[in-house]
């Protein structure tokens, strides 16, 4: 049994009867500490522990969910994978993109004269360039994920060919970042775009949900390497943001995920600042056919987290720090 669907169902009883037996020895991890989801040293501590960020969890969440109106369109937030960890332990694993100062866009950099109308709904995912969900596990590399994903499809895009390609590679080898403990994705890309590094296959170089050595492979190895990229920021221009995607292909983003632990589904309205940019991220498209406006935002969480391991997020007025550091790469 999950750790956390057992310490819910203990919660309940608990809220119930007010007692909250430790877990079964069967249930308890080597060293006598539960068994964990994602076990790190940061999500260790005692079951009590567990079971009062659980309950904290509980709390947040429902203040969250004030807002949301069963209206089914803005967003819904409940127990999941990340509900036994307290705000500062999620942040400590999961958070760790640092931001990079990037200019302001200027409309008509690198767009082509002819300008075709912006469509209603757009996903490059409907054009089978997008690859998988993946899990960053307790690797703080999400800006490693985010720069990779955009990669591949980028890749797929030119070459009709989609190729999972090596996160770990650049987790190891961009030596201007620091592994699992966080990065840039501008600086993942100043790295890629200088040393024209090829990225293997994901297959070739396998995630391992830590910093290692930095392999090195022959050139006769496949390995894709990118010709450019840019970083700009986008705050008050997300229609020109919208062009881009659809031009360029998907946008490695980082944002501000703080509300992002207890996420389920909907649009991402409220409980967003853009103050603290801490997760990079990537859009794949948009659909403006609703009422609310929203980006498609896959995450590197995992399929079980948000909508199939994605988020949606609303357009328009910079939620989540969403516009403001927005990276395309070329290849
Ligand atoms: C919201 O509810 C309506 C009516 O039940 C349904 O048609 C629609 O698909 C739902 N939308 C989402 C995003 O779940
Ligand atoms: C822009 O136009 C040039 C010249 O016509 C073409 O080679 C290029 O592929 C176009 N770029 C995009 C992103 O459509
Ligand atoms: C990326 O590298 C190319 C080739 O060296 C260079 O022309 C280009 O200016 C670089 N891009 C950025 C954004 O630095
Ligand atoms: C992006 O631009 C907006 C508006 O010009 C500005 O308020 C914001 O601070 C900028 N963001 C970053 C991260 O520089």
């Amino acid at each position: 049994m999950k750790l956390w669907r057992w310490l819910l169902s203990c919660l309940l009883r608990s809220l119930a009867d007010g007692a909250c037996a430790e877990p079964a020895a069967a249930e308890k991890g080597a060293g006598g500490s539960p068994e964990l989801p994602f076990p790190g040293p940061s999500a260790a501590g005692s079951a009590r522990e567990r079971e009062d960020a659980l309950r904290k969890s509980f709390k947040r969440i429902m203040h969250l969910n004030l807002l949301s109106s069963n209206d089914n369109i803005t967003a819904f937030y409940g127990i999941n994978q990340f509900s036994h960890l307290y705000p500062d332990e999620f942040k400590a694993i999961y958070l760790q993109s640092r931001p990079f100062k990037v200019p302001k866009y200027t409309p008509g950099v690198r767009l082509n004269g002819t300008e075709t109308p912006l469509p209603a709904k757009f996903d490059w995912r409907d054009h089978n360039v997008v690859t998988q969900v993946r899990n960053q596990e307790t690797c703080g590399g999400c800006w490693a994920f985010s720069v990779v994903s955009g990669i591949e499809s980028v890749y797929a895009i030119k070459k009709k060919v989609l190729e999972e390609l090596s996160v770990q590679q650049v987790i190891d080898c961009s030596y201007n970042n620091y592994g699992c403990h966080g990065g840039s994705t501008v600086q993942a890309l100043i790295w890629l775009n200088q040393t024209g590094e090829k990225l293997v296959r994901d297959s070739e170089y396998p995630f391992k949900d830590q910093t290692g050595l930095c392999h090195y492979f022959s050139q006769s190895t496949f390995g894709v390497s990118i010709t450019d990229y840019v970083s700009y920021n986008f705050s008050g221009q997300e229609d020109e943001m919208m062009k881009m995607l659809v031009e360029w292909g998907p946008l490695a983003v980082i944002v501000d995920a703080v509300s992002w632990q207890d996420y389920l589904g909907g649009i991402i309205q409220y409980h967003c600042s853009s103050g603290e940019a801490n997760h990079a991220v990537v859009i794949t498209g948009f659909d403006r056919t609703g009422d609310i406006p929203y980006w498609i935002v896959r995450n590197s969480w995992g399929r079980s987290w948000g909508i199939d391991g994605y988020a949606h997020v609303k357009i328009g007025s910079n939620m989540c720090g969403i516009a403001d550091e927005v990276s395309a790469v070329f290849v």
